[in-house]
């Protein structure tokens, strides 16, 4: 096939393969068909085409600022732990595929479902045992805060219906989740007075190892007792605030609202779809609190970064409440809801995990960022350079040129994702340390040029 052959979508080959589509080709059927998360259509700014990924390497279809491969710095969005094409991830799959990749959840069960769940009320801390499986981290917060509206609704309470959070978080995309995502600075402002109104307190101070103030801890405590008539849950991100501004902060804060929610009867959810499975250092980022929450929501990483899939994990307390009401069902099936194939890949990566000194892993990854983000501490522009578990973040005092940033990391050979005023890192935990020497010196030459 000539190079510049023009291949509509749908053309195939002889071999009844589509024909492969030239990168240019690719390109041009991207910006007329595809949106991209975030993204206006028809595109503007061009997408680097992938062709493969292995380990913790990107292969990019043609060159970009002189690469071909790229080091993995984003983990695609805190998934892909393994890396890429892990023969124990693939095996799993291909396993299952020649089972079955899908059936229906309603009156059919199966095993790795099944295996998957028994395996997440394990791992979880305390007693969350009940799991509602469903494709992802956003439809999880949804199922969460179903789970727990309609345990008050079924208790005679339908007045608590409201939800309270802190500002800084991020908990995905529809409606339930923006409505506790942060306000203003967070992705969704665009929303305010089309989504519920939920009780905001201020973002915690940061600092993961700061001492606790007591005057937010007052505030917090407060808020919750004024609404707790009202409130039906606390949703956060328990120690990093994600996707909404990447910060850390005490377990203490988390740990205050454990108390302050059980002595007013509000719920607690956690949010651990970033911070599930050993990101931050501990499995779930409650750990760092000794919190067991109502509610915990896991995704993301689940299944290594393979497939979309998620889950909600609730406490017997919870679920017996839904029981006990006039619907005494929970009112939820996605169509996807316990995938085989995805239940499958996960129960392989989360055994991959826990078979290896995952701790370690994380800790080797993290003391790599950290000796190689020592010098953007003294780069002209940097406010703060902070690291904790697997995870790498250099704010600015300037919002980040999406363009530059990734042609700076880029030509240092690395992927990287800035948005906002952050440039920042949560490498596959399985990323060689000079890999990882090289993720930073990215960060620091984005950080210099953008
Ligand atoms: C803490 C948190 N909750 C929820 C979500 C939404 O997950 P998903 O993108 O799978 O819907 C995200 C995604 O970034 C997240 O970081």
């Amino acid at each position: 096939m000539p190079e510049q052959a023009t291949v509509a979508a749908g053309d195939f080959g002889d071999r009844g393969a589509p024909a492969p589509l030239t990168p240019t080709e690719l390109l041009a059927l991207d910006r007329q068909h595809v949106w991209h998360p975030y993204a206006p259509m028809p595109g503007v700014a061009e997408p680097l085409v992938v062709e493969s990924a292995s380990g913790v390497r990107l292969r990019l279809a043609q060159e970009a600022y002189g690469r071909r491969e790229l080091v993995d710095g984003m983990s695609s969005w805190w998934s892909a732990v393994h890396g890429y094409n892990h023969p124990v991830l693939n095996e799993a799959a291909l396993g299952q595929l020649g089972r079955m990749s899908h059936v229906m959840f309603g009156g059919l069960t199966h095993e790795p479902a099944v295996r998957l769940a028994e395996r997440l009320a394990h791992l979880t801390p305390g007693d969350l045992t009940h799991v509602f499986l469903s494709d992802s981290g956003s439809v999880a917060v949804e199922v969460a805060v179903k789970m727990c509206l309609q345990h008050w609704r079924s208790l005679g309470r339908p007045g608590k219906r409201r939800l309270m959070t802190w500002r800084g978080g991020y908990h995905g995309d529809t409606w339930q989740p923006m409505s506790v995502c942060d306000p203003e600075g967070g992705m969704h402002h665009l929303w305010s007075g089309a989504l519920p109104v939920q009780v905001f307190a201020d973002t915690p101070p940061p600092g993961f190892d700061a001492a606790p103030d007591e005057g937010y801890l007052a505030r917090l405590r407060g808020l919750v007792e004024r609404h707790a008539h009202e409130l039906a849950a606390v949703v956060v991100e328990p120690v990093v605030q994600g996707a909404g501004g990447m910060r850390f902060h005490s377990p203490a804060y988390v740990r205050a609202l454990r108390e302050v929610c059980d002595a007013h009867d509000v719920l607690l959810v956690l949010d651990e779809i970033a911070t599930g499975f050993g990101r931050t250092g501990e499995l779930f980022a409650a750990e760092h609190a000794g919190v067991v929450p109502d509610v915990m929501c896991v995704g993301k990483a689940l299944t290594g970064g393979y497939l979309s899939m998620a889950a909600t994990v609730c406490t017997p307390r919870v679920a017996e409440g839904i029981a006990r009401g006039s619907v005494p069902v929970l009112a939820h099936g996605p169509t996807f809801m316990g995938n085989p194939l995805a239940s499958a890949v996960a129960g392989a990566s989360l055994d991959l995990l826990l078979s290896q000194d995952w701790r370690a892993q994380v800790r080797r990854v993290g003391g790599g960022l950290r000796t190689g983000l020592a010098e953007a501490a003294g780069v002209p522009g940097v406010r703060e350079v902070n690291v904790l578990g697997a995870i790498g973040v250099v704010r600015l005092d300037h919002e980040v040129d999406l363009t530059a940033a990734t042609r700076a990391a880029v030509r240092a050979g690395v992927w990287l994702r800035p948005f906002r005023d952050m440039v920042y890192a949560m490498p596959p935990y399985v990323t060689a340390d000079e890999d990882v020497a090289r993720i930073a010196a990215a960060m620091c030459a984005v950080a210099r040029e953008a």
